[in-house]
């Protein structure tokens, strides 16, 4: 199995381009199963999640030509013109919960299909339920046996209706909005999440022949259309990656220079490092960043967007750990979202855990190298940034938690100058 080796201290200083985002690109592949055609979607991030929506599109039936021009992403080729199986088995879904987004795409183009629900996660028991009485609320008929879901649509067309999610889900919203798009009505989903990825699904589905209003709002709207045409689209860059090599040039008091960076999708992320003494610029689509190194304590609370992404909380924890004071970190989203605290705690970090809240009291440079492992992508990358500032050589273990959701972190940070080795 696959580790990182990681020699510190380092200060990272150079210049990145930021990869696709795979929370925008999962959605968006699986919505190709809505349009019989050719579609072509671009810079798609070449991770293991992607790998993994490869193969469940395959098993649908779907065929896929990858062109990887560069070292990053892959243009991919979907040709949807032969979907013949409705159902998602569980070994594909056991592997990757955002499988579960193939049931609102083949609910709309076939009138039904069968899932294998996704089970427990490390980070949380992470249910369906929002997903099931949302396909319920507009119409359609849900059944649970034998650990599988089928949603079936009456006639093949979901008849529409509204839905008022209890809380706020990602990817309970974006499933039901790719199941609405082709119902018989107008579909009405409020307290529905405004993430980017959310807007982005929206706008391709819009660019299919979709009509999708109020995305980007707590209220989205879906007029039901009879098709939808193969889409052409490219894939937005990963703010979560970019918040996380951002956090990784402040914590080591260097500078960065990021290509291709979301900035408008950032705007939490970038005022909390502003406070916490980070001086940033922006150019259009480029942020540059420059640290002192001297790190000020900044509390955050992860919440829906736009509050502090979820995805950036253990990056955080590891940037304060850092800081020059004591600093609290709130997880409000997911309940057992602190897999790093204990690793970080191994590596000398002054972490108090009080249910959903860690308080960490700071002293500079006060971490040391030690062999860590995670059980989950952002707890990883959290200990990867811990183990570039402290002193002598960390290994991270289960590095394909990285994998899943980071293009070749390695590369990315030995190209910053981090003494950084895959062994
Ligand atoms: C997505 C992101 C993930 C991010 C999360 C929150 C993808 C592929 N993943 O995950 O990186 O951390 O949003 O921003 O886009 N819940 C229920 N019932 C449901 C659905 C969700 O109780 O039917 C709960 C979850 O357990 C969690 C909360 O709602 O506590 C939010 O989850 P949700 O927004 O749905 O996360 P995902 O879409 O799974």
């Amino acid at each position: 199995m696959d580790k990182l080796v990681v020699n510190g201290p380092n200060r990272l200083c150079g210049e990145l381009t930021v990869s696709g985002s795979k929370n925008a690109a999962l959605p968006i592949v699986f919505a190709s199963l809505m349009a019989e055609g050719v579609h072509t979607i671009n810079n798609v991030p070449r991770l293991a999640d992607m790998d993994s929506a490869q193969r469940m599109l395959l098993c649908f039936g779907a065929e896929i030509d990858q062109n990887m021009k560069s070292q990053f992403g892959a243009n991919w080729v979907v040709d949807t013109r032969n979907i013949k199986s409705g159902e998602a088995p569980y070994d594909l879904v056991r592997k990757m919960r955002a499988s579960f987004f193939s049931l609102g795409p083949l609910l709309a183009r076939r009138g039904e299909a069968r899932v294998s629900l996704p089970g427990g996660c490390a980070i949380g028991a992470r249910p369906v339920d929002l997903h099931l009485n949302a396909f319920e609320a507009l119409g359609a008929k849900v059944e649970q046996e034998a650990g599988y879901v089928t949603v079936r649509a009456k006639d093949g067309k979901l008849p529409g209706g509204k839905y008022v999610f209890p809380f706020v889900s990602v990817g309970a919203t974006e499933n039901v909005m790719m199941a609405a798009t082709l119902s018989k009505g107008e579909c009405v989903l409020e307290n529905a999440a405004r993430e980017p990825e959310v807007f982005y699904l929206a706008e391709v589905l819009n660019s299919m022949g979709a009509k999708i209003s109020g995305h980007g709002t707590s209220t989205i709207t879906i007029s039901g259309v009879d098709r939808l045409e193969p889409m052409n689209f490219t894939i937005p860059p990963d703010r979560i990656e970019a918040a996380t090599y951002l956090i990784a040039a402040h914590m080591t008091g260097g500078s960065i220079t990021l290509h291709n960076a979301p900035v408008v999708d950032l705007g939490a992320v970038l005022a909390a490092l502003a406070e916490s003494g980070a001086e940033y610029g922006i150019e259009e689509n480029i942020i540059q960043l420059e640290s002192s190194g001297d790190i000020l304590p900044v509390s955050i609370k992860t919440e829906a967007y736009p509050g502090f992404p979820t995805d950036v909380q253990a990056q955080w924890c590891a940037l304060m750990t850092q800081a020059n004071g004591v600093s609290t970190v709130e997880e409000t989203i997911f309940e057992n979202r602190f897999m790093h605290v204990p690793e970080l705690i191994r590596m000398g970090a002054n972490i108090k855990i009080d249910g959903n809240k860690l308080t960490i009291k700071a002293k500079k440079s006060a971490l040391t190298g030690a062999p860590v492992m995670a059980t989950d992508l952002r707890a990883s990358a959290s200990l990867v940034l811990a183990a570039l500032v402290a002193e002598g050589s960390s290994e991270v273990l289960r590095i394909y938690h990285l994998d899943r959701g980071y293009e070749s972190m390695e590369l990315k940070l030995r190209s910053l100058g981090a003494r950084v080795e895959r062994v």
